[in-house]
C-alpha cells in the first residue's frame, strides 16, 4: 500500500509531516526516507514504549521528533513544537504487533496475561478492571456495538458469572463457552471465537472511535492547503468512521437554506482522492496482518 513519495522539499521549501501513529517506526522510517535534508517528522503515539523506541531513532535522526500523546491532542503537541501546519499526516489506527504478540499487555486471546488492553498503561481503567465492575447491560452493548457480536448478552452474562477475572486466556475461554457450537459452513475460514469480543472491549477501553473522529478532524485542521492526511483502518467500523469523517470534511459546512453567505464560505475544504486502497498480494505475503487494511487519502483545499 505504499503510495507516491512527499511533494519534495525542492519543488516547495522544508515541510513538516506528521505520524500520528508511530508504533515501531515502519512508516517513519519510509518517510524519512523520502524527505528532504531540512524537513521535519513529527511523531506521536500514546503507548509509552512505542515513543522509547521512536526516541532511540531519534537519537541518531534530527529531522524526527517523538511525542507522547493521543492523536486526538496532536494540533497541541503541534504548537508546543511551534509548527502551525504541515504538509502531510499518516495514521495507522489499531494496536500495533508488539502490542498484540506482549502476553504482558494484555490483548492477545491467545497468551494468558493480565487483562490490560491499554494502548497506555499509565491512561485510565484496564479493560480487567472495567469488566469486573461494569454491570452486564453495558458490557453487552460495548461487546454488541465494537464487536458486532450477535451473542454480546451471553457472553457478557458468562463474564458477570466468572468474575473476578484476571487472565487474558481464562477470559478468552469464558467468551468461547458461551458462544452457541454451530456447524462450519464449506469453505469458511474460522476466525476464533473470542476475537470480537477482544476487539470491542479493547476499543471501548482506549474510546477508539472517538478518537479516530477527533484525530481526524485535528489533523485535518493543521494541514496545510494541498497538504494530504492517510489513514488505513483495519476492520470495517474503523472504516466507516473514517470514511463518515471524511466525507463530512469533503462536504463542506451544512448551512440552513437561504442564508446570505459568500460562496468561499461553503465551498469544501477537503477533497477525497481516490478511492479505498487495499495491500496487493505481493506486500501481504510479506505482511499478511495487512489483510483488513484499507487506506483512504482526503486533500485539504484552502
Ligand atoms: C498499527 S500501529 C502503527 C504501526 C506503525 N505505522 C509502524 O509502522 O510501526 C498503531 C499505533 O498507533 C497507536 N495509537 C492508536 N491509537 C492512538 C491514539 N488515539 N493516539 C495516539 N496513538 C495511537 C498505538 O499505540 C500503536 O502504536
Amino acid at each position: 500500500m505504499t503510495g507516491g513519495a512527499p511533494n519534495s522539499e525542492a519543488a516547495d521549501g522544508p515541510a513538516v509531516y506528521l505520524d500520528a501513529t508511530f508504533g515501531r517506526g515502519g512508516h517513519a522510517l519510509a518517510l524519512l526516507e523520502r524527505l528532504g535534508p531540512e524537513d521535519r517528522l513529527i511523531a506521536v503515539d500514546r503507548d509509552p514504549e512505542a515513543v522509547r523506541a521512536g526516541e532511540r531513532l531519534a537519537d541518531s535522526e534530527p529531522r524526527l521528533r517523538v511525542r507522547r500523546s493521543r492523536f486526538s491532542a496532536l494540533a497541541e503537541v503541534l504548537e508546543t513544537e511551534g509548527v502551525t501546519e504541515v504538509r502531510g499526516v499518516i495514521m495507522d489506527l489499531g494496536v500495533s504487533s508488539p502490542q498484540l504478540d506482549e502476553p504482558a499487555r494484555g490483548f492477545s486471546f491467545r497468551t494468558s496475561g493480565p487483562i490490560d488492553m491499554r494502548m497506555d498503561p499509565e491512561e485510565g481503567e484496564s479493560a480487567g478492571e472495567w469488566l469486573n465492575r461494569a454491570d452486564e447491560k453495558e458490557i453487552a452493548q460495548v461487546i454488541r456495538t465494537y464487536g458486532e457480536e450477535r451473542h454480546a448478552n451471553r457472553i457478557a452474562a458468562a463474564i458477570v458469572r466468572a468474575r473476578p477475572l484476571s487472565d487474558t486466556r481464562v477470559l478468552a475461554d469464558v467468551i468461547r463457552s458461551a458462544i452457541p457450537a454451530r456447524r462450519p459452513v464449506r469453505g469458511e475460514k474460522k476466525s476464533d471465537e473470542a476475537t470480537r469480543s477482544f476487539q470491542a472491549i479493547r476499543m471501548h477501553v482506549n474510546e477508539e472511535l472517538a478518537e479516530i473522529e477527533t484525530g481526524i478532524r485535528a489533523a485535518f485542521g493543521v494541514l496545510q492547503p494541498g497538504g494530504r492526511l492517510a489513514v488505513i483502518s483495519f476492520h470495517s467500523l474503523e472504516d466507516r468512521t473514517v470514511k463518515r469523517v471524511f466525507r463530512a470534511l469533503a462536504r463542506g459546512p451544512v448551512l440552513p437554506k437561504g442564508l446570505p453567505v459568500r460562496a468561499a464560505d461553503v465551498e469544501p475544504a477537503g477533497k477525497i482522492v481516490g478511492g479505498p486502497v487495499r495491500a496487493g498480494e505481493r506486500e501481504l505475503a510479506a505482511n499478511p496482518r495487512a489483510r483488513s487494511a484499507t487506506l483512504r487519502v482526503l486533500e485539504r483545499l484552502h
